[in-house]
């Protein structure tokens, strides 16, 4: 896996810190400080340019509200969890919907499908959060990662590699609330990237996918197991 300049941390669970080349720091899925997979030192966040957002679930905007108001990124989700991050206090939102396509910073982001729920606890009520998306990000130094978010596997992954063909991909495979193992080594045949990183997995008991089960079941491809807080590429 080539980063060419771009050094990537995951955090555990779906949430990864990216510092582009030119120095804006993203962040995919803010889960942070009350993410049990994220080191302490991680927890601490220095720097936001950049929020995306695939879906409204706590672990993966649960700390949004905390990070928008320390540090003011501009947050990309879907249209109405863009509005309902406002109503909480971000002020510089870029709502976008599925297939389309923005430049934030120094980044091209594309919407794409996510087969999954989105709603938004907010108190003791359930609102209705839009739908669940995946990225794909395109960096100015030609790298494109595609994070699946929460989803099943689906037919129209086809689709996303023959448009946009990421080299990267991050998918779920934990199972119980996202893909297992086995469906995400049909993504893979799907999507044919050089290398997964694996995503949502042993953060509770109850997600019991493991990367090296993954592996077994694509032997040509790079399964990538992150550790949480440990920076790779720059
Ligand atoms: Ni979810
Ligand atoms: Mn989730």
């Amino acid at each position: 896996m080539n980063l060419k300049g771009i050094k990537l941390t995951w955090l555990g669970h779906s949430t990864f810190r990216i510092e582009t080349p030119a120095g804006k720091t993203i962040f995919i899925d803010p889960w942070i400080m009350g993410n049990p997979m994220c080191p302490e030192a991680d927890k601490k966040v220095k720097k936001a340019d950049i929020l995306l957002c695939t879906h409204g679930h706590g672990d993966h905007i649960g700390d949004a509200v905390e990070v928008v108001k320390h540090h003011n990124p501009l947050v990309v989700g879907i249209y109405e969890l863009c509005l309902w991050l406002a109503k909480k206090g971000a002020k510089k939102i870029s709502p976008m919907n599925k297939g389309g396509s923005q430049t934030v910073g120094d980044i091209k982001v594309t919407m794409v499908h996510a087969d999954h729920s989105c709603g938004i606890q907010d108190g003791d009520e359930i609102i209705y959060g839009g739908e669940a998306c995946g990225y794909v990000i395109e960096f100015e130094n030609g790298v494109k990662i595609y994070h699946a978010g929460d989803t099943n596997v689906f037919g129209d992954m086809a689709i996303i590699r023959e448009l946009y063909a990421p080299e990267i991909v991050m998918l779920p495979m934990g199972d119980l609330f996202t893909m297992g193992p086995r469906e995400a080594a049909y993504a893979i045949n799907l999507l044919k990237p050089e290398t997964v990183i694996p995503m949502h997995f042993g953060t509770f008991p109850v997600l019991t996918g493991t990367p090296g089960a993954l592996q077994k079941l694509v032997p040509g491809v790079e399964v990538r197991e992150m550790k949480p807080g440990v920076t790779i590429g720059g």
